[in-house]
């Protein structure tokens, strides 16, 4: 029987582990049947990146990928050469070394709810330097709470579009449980821990241009925009140092 060795993970296998894997389910399947509760948010149907994981061996041994697969690893967290969607890798008769990487890009964990992190029992500050909006973004936020009688606004990044990434302003009465939160002039501002690792340093500013007068990220972990300026990537080197 194969043996699959998952390298230690923080959270999901802390002392790592060695596991005897079924020949012909995925590896992602192996895990799950082995207790360690790796994401899979689209359920094993190559429609995520939640279950992305780094070969340190037996990489050459896996099934090819798909084009779809490929396609999705492009926005995966902490992409490396070796990585690959563990539901979309089949388990023959070799051993396997696996990473999984600290993050994920799944936003929105439905199927398993996040455990409360150590970060959640102390108030979480957002300072200047970790986010920050320019007077004419505090004017125009200002205006747009009060028109939805709300009393902050939560900023959020999320898999979307062309280029894997795209902002979400949503406006709320309160904070989510784990939020980091700073208060700008009258808003009340609530930045989620997942989306704080790709919003580090950016500032919003309301800007006119011309007739039109628009939001605009100042992001500095952005490595590219798409066309239609509806969505972004990321400097992958910002889930490294995560
Ligand atoms: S679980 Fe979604 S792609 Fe593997």
């Amino acid at each position: 029987m194969p043996k699959i060795k998952i390298l230690p993970h923080e959270e999901l296998c802390p002392n790592g582990a060695e596991i005897e894997a079924t020949v012909g389910k995925s590896v992602c399947e192996n895990l799950l049947d082995n207790e360690i509760d790796l994401e899979h948010a689209c359920e094993l149907s190559c429609a995520c990146t939640t279950c992305h994981v780094i070969f340190k061996e037996g990489f050459d041994s896996l099934n090819e990928s798909t084009d779809d697969e490929e396609d999705l690893l492009d926005k995966a967290w902490g992409l490396e050469p070796k990585s690959r969607l563990s539901c979309q890798t089949i388990v023959d008769e070799n051993d396997l070394t696996i990473e999984i990487p600290k993050y994920t890009i799944n936003m929105v964990s439905e199927i398993h709810p996040k455990k409360e992190s150590k970060a959640t029992q102390m108030e979480k500050k957002l300072s200047k330097k970790d986010f920050s909006l320019s007077n004419s973004a505090v004017n125009h936020i200002s205006n747009l709470l009060e028109k939805n009688k709300s009393s902050g606004v939560r900023v959020s990044v999320k898999s979307s579009g062309c280029s894997g990434y795209a902002y979400d302003l949503s406006f709320v009465q309160k904070a989510e449980q784990d939020d980091y939160k700073a208060s700008v002039e009258d808003i009340n501002l609530y930045i989620s821990e997942e989306s704080l690792i790709f919003l580090k340093g950016t500032e919003i500013d309301y800007v006119t241009k011309g007739l039109n007068s628009e939001l605009i990220f100042n992001n500095p972990n952005i490595s590219a925009k798409c066309g239609c300026g509806e969505s972004f990537s990321i400097d992958q080197n910002l889930f490294q140092k995560a």
